[in-house]
């Protein structure tokens, strides 16, 4: 069925990467974003960019007739939010609670919400089902239940349909034709595999390795890398799935991990390039191993992983190699 949907924060890279998925599929989008960490030139053709901020554009945008709401538009760095916690409460809470009530004067209904695998923080068990506690151990995380929490009320008191999706690592690209990609660039890189190519692509310098004394089978820090076009996937299904006065939520994952170093030995061969690196000290707050249980999401709603760690790496490098003219 042909809609048309609300993309916030569609100049980023997973709500680019979805945007362009939406298209595909048929819908109308109009992608609203504050361009404060975004791209312009990330909207995929055939969306409208409306540049604001949520909390004086939303109901402008949503009164034009919108039939749901994607929701990507989030500060998302755990050790900015450390530092400055409250950009993290007025932009991912403030921001939301305003989007929400913007839906409610404009009686849109339905809303599938980026949450994060940060809002569990460090867990007592792996695989991580959706039933572990909330603990986060940063602002950012804590912004996330926050939202969840809210999205949990609303759908009990204004009858919204809400789905929550708690990514873990999101990584890979998306070929966006004829011959571009969409994929991640931020002006502040804390992502491990983008690090690791970008001293593939220079050919100098060494990727830090935070932290070679976990508990883990190499001691490099296990996490549960998901292709940022599976995910687009599971808010297609995520999308279909907003049941008026619910809020469902799932974790989105693989059911297993790699470790730091598997990662790297994966970009080297996909590179065909060494890549030089050294352990440096653990990063604050990382906890060892992450890894998503996606067995929810699977049996409600069908969604599987399809790419695995190398097509993440290969389409990244792809990618990479595009931005850069190599
Ligand atoms: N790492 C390095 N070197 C780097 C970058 C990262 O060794 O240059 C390590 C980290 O210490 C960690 C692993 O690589 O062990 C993954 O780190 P990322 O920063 O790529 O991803 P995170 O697991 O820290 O972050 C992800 C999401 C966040 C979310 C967080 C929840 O990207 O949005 O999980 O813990 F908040």
């Amino acid at each position: 069925m042909h809609m048309r949907l609300l993309v916030t924060g569609g100049a980023g890279y997973i709500g680019s990467v979805v945007s362009a998925r939406l298209i595909a599929d048929g819908h109308d989008v109009v992608v609203l974003d504050d361009l404060s960490t975004g791209h312009a030139d990330a909207v995929p053709a055939g969306a409208r960019l409306v540049r604001g901020d949520l909390r004086s554009e939303a109901g402008r945008v949503l009164a034009g007739g919108v039939d749901a709401v994607l929701h990507f538009a989030a500060r998302s760095l755990v050790a900015e939010s450390v530092q400055r916690p409250d950009l993290y409460w007025s932009s991912n809470l403030g921001g939301t609670l305003a989007l929400l009530d913007a839906m409610n004067a404009a009686g849109v209904n339905r809303i599938v919400f980026s949450s994060t695998a940060a809002v569990y923080g460090e867990p007592d068990a792996v695989p991580i089902t959706e039933t572990a506690p909330a603990r986060p151990t940063s602002p950012y995380g804590a912004s996330k239940v926050a939202v969840d929490t809210a999205l949990a009320e609303y759908a009990r008191m204004h009858g919204i349909g809400a789905v929550s999706l708690r990514y873990f690592n999101v990584a890979g690209a998306q070929p966006d034709p004829p011959g571009g990609w969409l994929g991640e660039r931020h002006a502040t890189e804390t992502h491990l595999i983008p690090n690791i190519l970008a001293v593939a692509l220079r050919g100098s310098g060494q990727v830090s390795i935070f932290g070679a004394d976990y508990p883990t089978r190499d001691g490099t820090c296990i996490r549960d890398y998901i292709h940022v076009s599976d995910l687009a996937a599971a808010h297609v299904l995520a999308l279909a799935a907003c049941t008026a006065g619910q809020h469902k939520v799932y974790n989105l994952g693989s059911g297993s991990g790699f470790s730091n170093r598997e990662v790297l030995a994966a970009c080297q061969e996909v590179t065909g390039r060494p890549i030089a690196f050294r352990i440096a000290p653990r990063r604050p707050g990382d906890p060892a191993v992450l890894v998503a249980s996606s067995e929810r999401i699977a049996a409600d709603l069908g969604w599987r992983p399809r790419r695995g760690l190398r097509e993440m790496t290969a389409d990244a490098w792809a990618f990479t190699c595009a931005r850069a003219g190599a």
